[in-house]
């Protein structure tokens, strides 16, 4: 039996790459998976607190998120489903973990010597200005999502590789000082496939560049006609390599549909007939989620329902973990 987890920190709304980089890939994976593995998929609501500051955005992120892969498809019924505050156990680990491992090893994580590096860019005296704890220790919260359910894969995208690194480390040094208690994840598969944005940068909140996943028609349309080309005029020939539209249109359509594409880009479609068709096929697939998605945010306690039920299983786990780990470290 093997099992797999992953989370998905809630911060902003859901865009194409986190779908065809990380929610969907997990979803296969429990769709195609033998029948005894088990598939925990949670929300890392807390994580978010390291820089969600209004309650409202926060709650509001936490079921767009979850409503998101539960339109992906996710089914609840064969993947433990849950959101991470409601599982206590995690940060009484995160406590044992985090006073197990040396400070030296959160320096060099890479989202903490970012923050460092953006204060040096920016000039700042005070390297830690506007870092939190919450920050600097977020490797000790996802070791202990990992580690409190005896976890082997974690599919996660390259980004989030190091953290699994992390709690693997994390396990082996428990588990040489306490004696085997933790399983060390073996593997964090980095599945998904790479999205580019709208200005030819990794898709990501962060640059603003992203489509989002279940806005309405017309703002899809509208986001789509954003992605930059270059200046080729209609009936020019036009190359597939390096360009976006293409790469996109790539991950929603069949290898025929691709084809079919190639043939238009060499016969000359212009840019705005290249972008109709990546709208209209990108609204195919997303049309039936879409309407999923709304219809789970306007009943919400579906969505709790769901949750709730996740989190008696989750905790079920997570409390046997716990109970041996603290039988370990203090002997009660
Ligand atoms: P963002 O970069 O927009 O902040 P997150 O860091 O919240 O996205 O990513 C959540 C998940 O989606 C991670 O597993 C990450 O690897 C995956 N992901 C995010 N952006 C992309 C992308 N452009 N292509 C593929 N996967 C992505
Ligand atoms: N850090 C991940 C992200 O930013 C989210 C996450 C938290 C996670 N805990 C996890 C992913 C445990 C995999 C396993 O996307």
């Amino acid at each position: 039996m093997k099992t797999y987890l992953t989370g998905i920190k809630p911060t902003h709304l859901p865009h194409i790459g986190n779908m065809l980089g990380a929610i969907k890939p997990a979803i296969d994976f429990s769709k195609n998976g033998k029948s005894e593995d088990r598939y925990l998929y949670f929300i890392a609501d807390y994580h978010a607190l390291t820089s969600v500051r209004d309650s409202e955005d926060f709650k509001e992120h936490v079921y767009e998120i979850a409503a998101t892969w539960l339109a992906l498809g996710l089914d609840p019924a064969k993947v433990i489903f849950y959101k991470q505050s409601d599982i206590p156990e995690t940060f009484e680990l995160a406590w044992i973990l985090a006073c197990n491992t040396p400070k030296g090893d959160l320096e060099r994580a890479h989202a903490y010597k970012a923050a460092v590096q953006a204060n040096k860019d920016a000039g700042k005296k005070d390297l830690n200005h506007g870092i939190n704890a919450g920050l600097f220790n977020y490797p000790v919260l996802m070791a202990a999502d990992i580690l409190l359910f005896d976890c082997d894969i974690v599919p996660v995208g390259k980004d989030q590789v190091q953290h699994v690194e992390m709690a693997r480390s994390m396990a082996q040094r428990i588990n040489q000082h306490y004696g085997d208690v933790l399983v060390e994840p073996q593997e964090s598969l980095s599945v998904g496939q790479y999205i580019p944005g709208l200005d030819g940068r990794k898709m990501s909140k962060s640059y603003g560049n992203t489509i989002p996943l279940f806005v309405p028609e017309k703002k899809l349309k509208k986001t789509i006609n954003k992605i930059t080309t270059d200046s080729k005029e209609p009936n020019e020939p036009k190359e597939t390599k390096g360009s976006l539209i293409f790469d996109i249109y790539q991950c929603f359509a069949s290898p025929s549909e691709v084809q079919e594409m190639k043939k238009k880009y060499l016969e000359g479609i212009s840019w705005g007939e290249a972008k109709v068709e990546l709208f209209e096929k990108v609204n195919a697939v997303l049309s039936e989620p879409r309407e999923k998605y709304e219809y789970l945010m306007a009943n919400r306690e579906v969505i709790d329902c769901h949750l709730k039920e996740g989190a008696v299983k989750a905790r079920k786990i997570a409390g046997e973990t716990l109970d041996r780990v603290k039988q370990r470290v203090t002997g009660f």
